[in-house]
C-alpha cells in the first residue's frame, strides 16, 4: 500500500496548480464577484462564485469558474434572462474581456477574462430545492453542501479522481463524454473519504449501486429507487435534492469501464494505469484489421454544424442509428455489423459504418404472397409487370427476379443523403445534421479512409477505440 500512496503523491505534484496561478485565478474571481454583486444589487439580486474553485478541486488545465446571479423568484423567466445578460455584459466591459452567448436551460454569457473562462449564469434564489424552477437553481445548494461536508484534506483526493477519470476519457457529464461530473467526484470522495478507498469500493459495486449520503431513503425503498432511475447504472442521490440522481449522465459502458480501470489501477498502480495510454490506429493497421475481419468499412464525412456539443453528439449518434436502419430496410438487404461516431466539433464529423453485407448481386429475388391468397397475389402481379425473370411459382408463392436498385451500401447511402434538406429531415435525419449534409458530404471507402488516417491522429484514436473494444469484466 505504501507504494501506492507514494505514487499518488508524485501524481499530485504534477496536477496541483502552482501557487502563482492559483493566486491569480482567485484574485480574478474576487474582483469579478465584487463587480457582479454591485451590478446585481440594482435588480435586488445577489451574486456568488460556484464550482470547483470554491473548494480547491479544480485541475490546473481548466482555467474556469462560474458566477451565479441569484434573482428574486418573483421575476419572470424573461426578466431573469434579460437582467442576467445585462449584468454579464457589464462585468465583461469593466474587466475588459470578451464574450459569447451560450445556451443551457436559459441563455447565459460565457466570458473570457485574462484567458480565464467565466460563465455568468442567472438563476432563482430559492429557499430549498423543492422550489426549483430550473436545474441551475440547485448549484448554489451544492456550494453550501460541499463547503460543509468536503474536508479540506479531501480536496486533493478529488483532484486525483478527476485526473484519473480525465485520463481515461470519463470526466464530464456532457453528452460527448457521458461520464462523471465534478460534483459527482466530490460526493464520491465524501462518501469513501479517499481516492483509494473509492476505487476499492467501486470494484465491488453492483449494477445500480445506491449512494444516499443524507439517508433520504430507507433500504426497503431501494427497489423502488432502482425502478425510478431505471437504465441508470449508478445512483447517487443529490444530498441537496432527493429526486435527482447526480450520476444520471453516466452511460452503462462508462460505468463498466470505470470499474475496470479501478481494478487495473489497484492491481498495478503505475503511470500507465493511472494516466491511461492513448492508442491510435495507423493506415497500415487499418487495412490489416479490415482484411482480418473481412468486413467493409465506410465513413460518412462532413463539416459539423455549429451547435453546442451537447446537441451535436446526440444528433450524430441518432444519425448513425438512422443510417443503419435505412441500410437494413428489408428491400435493400444490406447488414450493418457495427457503427460509431466522431467529431472534433470544428472541422470534421464522421460516421463509421462497418458492414457484413456490403455488396450484392445484380439480380434480386422478390418473394411474393402464396398463390392462394388471391387479393395479395393480384396486387403483387400488378406491381411487377415487367420483371427480368418470372413471375413464377416457388414453394407455393409468387416469385419475380428483378434488377437490383442498389448493389453497394455506398450507392445506397449516397442516394439517400443526396436529397434536399426537407426530405432529409422528413426521413428522420436530425435537423442540424440534415442542414450540414445539405452543404456537402463524402462517403469514404478504404483508400480514402487510409489517407485520412495518415493525416489525422485524432481519427486514428477514434478508429483504434472502435476496433479494439476493451474487455470490461
Ligand atoms: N453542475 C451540476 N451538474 C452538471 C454540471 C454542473 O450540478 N452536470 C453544477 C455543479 O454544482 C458544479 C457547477 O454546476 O459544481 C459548475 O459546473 P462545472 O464547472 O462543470 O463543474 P465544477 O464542479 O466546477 O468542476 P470542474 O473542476 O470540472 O470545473
Ligand atoms: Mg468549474
Amino acid at each position: 500500500m505504501k507504494k501506492v500512496n507514494l505514487f499518488l503523491k508524485t501524481v499530485l505534484k504534477k496536477i496541483l496548480p502552482d501557487k502563482k496561478s492559483e493566486r491569480e485565478l482567485k484574485s480574478l474571481a474576487k474582483k469579478v464577484l465584487l463587480i457582479a454583486k454591485r451590478e446585481a444589487k440594482k435588480y435586488k439580486a445577489d451574486a456568488m462564485i460556484v464550482g470547483s474553485i470554491t473548494r480547491n478541486t479544480w485541475l490546473p488545465e481548466k482555467k474556469e469558474f462560474d458566477i451565479f446571479i441569484l434573482f428574486p423568484k418573483e421575476l419572470t423567466i424573461n426578466e431573469l434572462e434579460e437582467y442576467g445578460l445585462k449584468i454579464g455584459k457589464e462585468i465583461v466591459r469593466k474587466m475588459k474581456g470578451s464574450f459569447t452567448l451560450k445556451y443551457a436551460q436559459h441563455p447565459y454569457l460565457s466570458a473570457k477574462i485574462n484567458d480565464v473562462e467565466v460563465d455568468i449564469v442567472p438563476c432563482y434564489k430559492i429557499k430549498d430545492t423543492t422550489e426549483l424552477k430550473s436545474a441551475v437553481d440547485r448549484t448554489p445548494f451544492h456550494v453550501k453542501y460541499l463547503q460543509k461536508h468536503l474536508k479540506k484534506t479531501q480536496a486533493n483526493e478529488v483532484r486525483l479522481l478527476k485526473k484519473f477519470l480525465k485520463s481515461h476519457n470519463l470526466y464530464g457529464a456532457d453528452a460527448k463524454v457521458q461520464g462523471f461530473s465534478g460534483y459527482l467526484c466530490e460526493l464520491l470522495i465524501i462518501k469513501y473519504k479517499s481516492f483509494l478507498n473509492l476505487l476499492k469500493a467501486a470494484v465491488k459495486w453492483k449494477l445500480q449501486e445506491i449512494i444516499d449520503l443524507e439517508g433520504f431513503y430507507k433500504k426497503s425503498e431501494y427497489s423502488e429507487l432502482k425502478r425510478i432511475f431505471r437504465g441508470q447504472p449508478l445512483i447517487v442521490i443529490d444530498p441537496t435534492d432527493k429526486n435527482r440522481n447526480v450520476a444520471a449522465a453516466l452511460s452503462i459502458e462508462n460505468y463498466f469501464k470505470f470499474k475496470k480501470i479501478c481494478k487495473m489501477f489497484l492491481e498495478n498502480p503505475c503511470e500507465e494505469t493511472f494516466f491511461g495510454k492513448v492508442n491510435y490506429m495507423t493506415d497500415f493497421e487499418f487495412s490489416r484489421t479490415k482484411l482480418k475481419r473481412g468486413t467493409e468499412i465506410l465513413v460518412i464525412c462532413f463539416k459539423p454544424p455549429e451547435v453546442s456539443p451537447d446537441i451535436l453528439w446526440p444528433q450524430l449518434r441518432k444519425f448513425a442509428e438512422r443510417i443503419k436502419s435505412i441500410l437494413e430496410e428489408k428491400k435493400y438487404e444490406f447488414k450493418v455489423y457495427g457503427k460509431d461516431v466522431y467529431t472534433d466539433e470544428k472541422e470534421i464529423a464522421l460516421v463509421l459504418i462497418e458492414l457484413e453485407v456490403f455488396s450484392l448481386p445484380n439480380i434480386q429475388k422478390i418473394i411474393g404472397p402464396p398463390v392462394f391468397d388471391e387479393r395479395n397475389s393480384k396486387a403483387f402481379l400488378e406491381a411487377h409487370k415487367t420483371p427480368l425473370i418470372g413471375p413464377y411459382v416457388e414453394n407455393g408463392r409468387w416469385v419475380v427476379e428483378i434488377e437490383r436498385k442498389f448493389k453497394t451500401a455506398k450507392e445506397k447511402i449516397i442516394d439517400s443523403l443526396n436529397k434536399p434538406v426537407e426530405i432529409l429531415k422528413a426521413k428522420g435525419i436530425p435537423s442540424y445534421i440534415a442542414d450540414a449534409l445539405a452543404k456537402g458530404f463524402k462517403v469514404m471507402d478504404s483508400s480514402e479512409i487510409e489517407k485520412l488516417l495518415k493525416e489525422r491522429k485524432d481519427v486514428g484514436i477514434f478508429f483504434h477505440s472502435y476496433f479494439n473494444k476493451e474487455k470490461i469484466v
